[in-house]
């Protein structure tokens, strides 16, 4: 029997929403009709990512908030939690990227990867659960990277942090199962956002051509690509599924 509950409408907040993967994820949860809260440090971004929402249709806030500031991050949630309701969706993509040689790594270095990255996933869900538990029912989504699953030599710092987001998901599965909530990891890899686009211009990653050439589907992944598997993982639908890292890689084998 389908789970015709899947059409009601969430609060769905999701960090990073202002670019790439988060952006693409505000816009399918939002066409799903929930209400969606765009959380970014770009508050600019963010106002013009829940802007273009409402223009169509959507019920949708902008929240500037840096993930690793926590008194910032709990007065972005009150402000969520007053306009639209309590939060039962989180997508968590806000997301650094960094690339040094591993002797190179200043201690500094090591700590902004994982305050950002690891740190500010902590934060986010440590801000949402209390809702979904008085909800019974919720879903998180954190976004990782295929980085974590097969070690990267020039990303050592986000790499570690990206593996504590996987295992930090694991962990919320298996602590909020008796709650009624879910939490999921995507692991991205090779995905066309600014994030990528930026770090081709550096001449960190070679350009899109030869990356794709290394995916068995032979070309990259889009934001949607990765938005369709976390609006999935968020929907009453994949209520069974919890603690699971679903690879959308175009069948990159890690
Ligand atoms: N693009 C890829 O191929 C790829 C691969 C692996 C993992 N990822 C992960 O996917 C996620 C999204 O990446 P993207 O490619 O869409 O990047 P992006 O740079 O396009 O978007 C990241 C967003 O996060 C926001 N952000 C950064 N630091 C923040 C902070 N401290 N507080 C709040 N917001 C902050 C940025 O302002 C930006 O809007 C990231 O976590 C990234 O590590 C992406």
């Amino acid at each position: 029997m389908p789970h015709t509950e899947g059409r009601r409408s969430r609060v769905a907040v999701v960090t990073g929403g202002a670019s790439g993967i988060g952006e693409a994820v505000c816009r399918h949860l939002a066409a799903r009709g929930h209400r969606v809260a765009v959380l970014d440090l770009d508050g600019d971004g963010a106002d013009r990512v829940a802007k273009a929402l409402r223009a169509d249709g959507a019920e949708a806030l902008a929240a500037a908030a840096d993930v690793t500031d926590r008194p910032a991050l709990g007065a972005a949630f009150a402000e969520i939690r007053s306009a639209l309701g309590p939060t039962e969706i989180l997508v968590t993509s806000a997301g650094l990227v960094a690339f040094d040689r591993f002797e190179e790594i200043t201690p500094e270095r090591w700590d902004r990867l994982i305050d950002v990255n690891l740190t500010g996933t902590f934060n986010c869900c440590q801000m949402a659960l209390p809702d979904m538990v008085a909800a019974r029912w919720g879903r998180i989504v954190t976004i990782s990277s295929s980085s974590a699953q097969r070690g990267s030599p020039e990303m050592a710092h986000y790499a570690a942090a990206k593996g504590g987001v996987i295992v930090l998901t694991k962990s919320l599965a298996r602590a909020y199962a008796p709650h009624g909530i879910t939490a999921n990891s995507i692991p991205p890899s090779g995905i066309e956002t600014p994030m990528q686009h930026r770090s081709q211009a550096e001449g960190n990653l070679p350009a899109s051509a030869t990356m794709a050439a290394a995916i068995p589907l032979g070309h990259l992944g889009t934001p949607d690509d990765i938005a369709a598997a976390a609006a999935f993982l968020a929907s009453a639908e994949a209520g069974f599924i919890t603690g699971q890292v679903l690879g959308v890689n175009g069948g990159s084998v890690l």
